[in-house]
């Protein structure tokens, strides 16, 4: 059974303090990790340590980093590697999501390296694609987002890719409020659960976690979420919010 997981994404938000009694809120939440479910609190790197320290006691949370360094340690000023990661026992990072993406010209040849990173360092890579608006308005967002796979993750081994996490999200609809609809994510989903399919085979695509991101809310959650391969979300705005958050937890798929 693929794990259905739901990851707060911070971004570059909160103090110490307030992370500190959020991530608390959050962790007051039971999870049924003998379901699957896993809870992600991707945080900036400043607050991996107090953050995994209010975490660690909690069946199914982990703390998750946001970005990790494309190259091994060396002089990099500013850089974490995924070796430092390993240091401190994170074991989970996104890579690539869109804003690192157009704000640090992270391309899919970049992204193919920072993966290897983490996976040379135990640490799993939560791989996110997604098309900007022009190329959903021309119809080309399966091409678009199926190269993204490809540039990115066809190297990988069929080990490597066995359980391997997705998040799909449209740039669209990532902090404007504009969500897709559960039908565009399904339709989304499924192409790339078949990439994985046609390029390794039908099991691993099976074991593959694919989350949706882009304007997750308690309120829209379970319809999203509810749709066949849709395995949880990447929640930037509502995770900042307990009220939001923790609905958003209790809509993961059951079965
Ligand atoms: P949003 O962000 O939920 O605020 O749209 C999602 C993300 O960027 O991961």
């Amino acid at each position: 059974m693929r794990k259905q997981i739901a990851a707060a994404n911070w971004k570059m938000n909160l103090t110490l303090q307030e992370a500190k009694n959020l991530a608390s809120s959050i962790a007051s939440q039971q999870v049924n990790a003998g379901m699957g479910h896993l809870v992600l609190v991707a945080v900036p790197f400043p607050y991996l340590i107090p953050i995994q320290e209010i975490l660690r006691s909690k069946e199914g949370y982990h703390v998750c980093a946001q970005n990790l360094a494309s190259t091994n340690n060396g002089a990099y000023t500013g850089e974490v590697s995924a070796s430092m990661l390993q240091s401190l026992s994170i074991s989970y990072a996104l890579i690539g999501h869109s804003e690192r993406r157009e704000y640090n010209h992270e391309t899919n040849e970049i992204l193919a390296e920072k993966i290897n990173r983490a996976l040379e360092n135990g640490i799993n890579p939560v791989f996110c694609c997604g098309e900007p608006l022009a190329v959903r308005e021309e119809e080309k967002q399966n091409e678009y987002v199926e190269k993204q796979l490809k540039d990115s993750l066809s190297h990988l081994s069929p080990e490597q890719m066995n359980g391997f996490i997705i998040a799909y999200e449209p740039i669209w609809a990532i902090g404007t409020g504009k969500t897709a609809s559960s039908d565009q994510a399904q339709d989304m989903h499924k192409t790339i659960r078949k990439w994985v399919a046609n390029h390794y085979n039908k099991e691993i695509a099976d074991s593959v976690s694919i989350l949706y991101g882009g304007s997750v809310k308690s309120s829209n959650a379970s319809e999203i979420f509810g749709k066949s391969d849709v395995d949880g979300g990447l929640v930037g705005g509502a995770s900042l919010i307990p009220a939001e958050f923790i609905p958003i937890i209790t809509s993961l798929k059951k079965a």
